[in-house]
């Protein structure tokens, strides 16, 4: 058998764990025998897959400081080693860099989408992995845990009406490989995730959601489909076991390679 970061016995904590990706991937960690510690701004949803998956749920809000050292601060309380930190928490834009009517783009919106998506990734990175710096080595490597952040394949190759997202999910891949440098010294392995587009409730659930969805997913070249969260859950649980996966960005897609709208 390879060597593989045990999970069991370990706590982790998913920024967004209240929703879509992050809650697959809460549910995946759980019944791998992780504490799963939902930090999330959804409060109602949040205690939901905390209370399913036998982990628990802090209020948080990734781009504020105290907020994620609290939940931080939580999640080494549950007395388990934290090994592991996913940031999954973010939020879609969509507007034009100068608008039809030639609006210059809303500068208060695109600081927003970039508070949150990326430096709240970082800012719970930078916590979480101070965090994990103060647990025994896990294995002969001196590994101590592992970040997976979620940027997109937006950030590669952002769609008309993108540039606040993509900017922010750039952001995230950009990020990757000083970060894994950066955190090789505590023993904590970096890699990002690239979705494409997966069936989660970011899309919203308005009468028009599912005919969205499926304009989006049109090109997606094998499977002929959305992706699920589980099966995104599934790679993230992947990139934290397999002790060689170290700042890497992969694109989780089905194929698709976006057109300009
Ligand atoms: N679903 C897709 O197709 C897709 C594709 C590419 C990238 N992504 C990215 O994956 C991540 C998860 O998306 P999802 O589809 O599960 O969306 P979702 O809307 O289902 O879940 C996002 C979660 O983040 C939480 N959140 C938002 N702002 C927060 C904040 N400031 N602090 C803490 N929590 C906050 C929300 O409450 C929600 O529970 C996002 O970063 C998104 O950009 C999704």
């Amino acid at each position: 058998m390879l060597p593989a970061m045990k999970l069991n016995g370990t706590a982790a904590i998913i920024s967004g764990g209240a929703s879509g990706l992050g809650a697959a991937v809460a549910r995946r960690l759980a019944a791998a025998g992780v504490t799963a510690v939902v930090a999330d701004l959804n409060e109602e949803q949040g205690k939901a897959v905390a209370a399913e998956t036998g982990g628990l749920f802090v209020k948080t809000d990734v781009a504020d400081e105290n907020s994620v050292t609290a939940a931080v601060e939580a999640a080494v309380a549950t007395g388990a080693p934290l090994r592991t930190v996913v940031s999954c928490a973010g939020i879609g834009w969509a507007a034009r860099t100068v608008g039809r009517d030639g609006t210059p783009h809303d500068l208060a919106a695109y600081r927003k989408v970039i508070d949150v998506n990326l430096i709240g990734t970082f800012n719970l990175m930078r916590i979480g992995a101070a965090a994990i710096a103060n647990t025994e080595p896990a294995d002969a490597d001196g590994q101590r845990g592992a970040v997976v952040n979620t940027a997109s394949v937006a950030g590669l190759e952002g769609q008309t009406g993108q540039v606040a997202y993509s900017a922010s999910k750039g952001g995230i891949i950009g990020m990757t490989v000083p970060a894994a440098r950066d955190l090789s010294v505590i023993g904590v392995r970096v890699n990002t995730v690239c979705p494409g587009i997966i069936d989660t409730p970011i899309y919203g659930f308005a009468p028009d959601a599912e005919q969205f969805k499926a304009k989006l997913a049109a090109p997606v070249v094998f499977p002929k489909r959305m992706g699920t969260a589980d099966e995104f859950a599934h790679l993230v649980q992947a990139l934290i076991e397999n002790d060689y996966m170290n700042a890497e960005v992969i694109r989780f897609d089905g194929g698709i390679r976006f057109q300009p709208k």
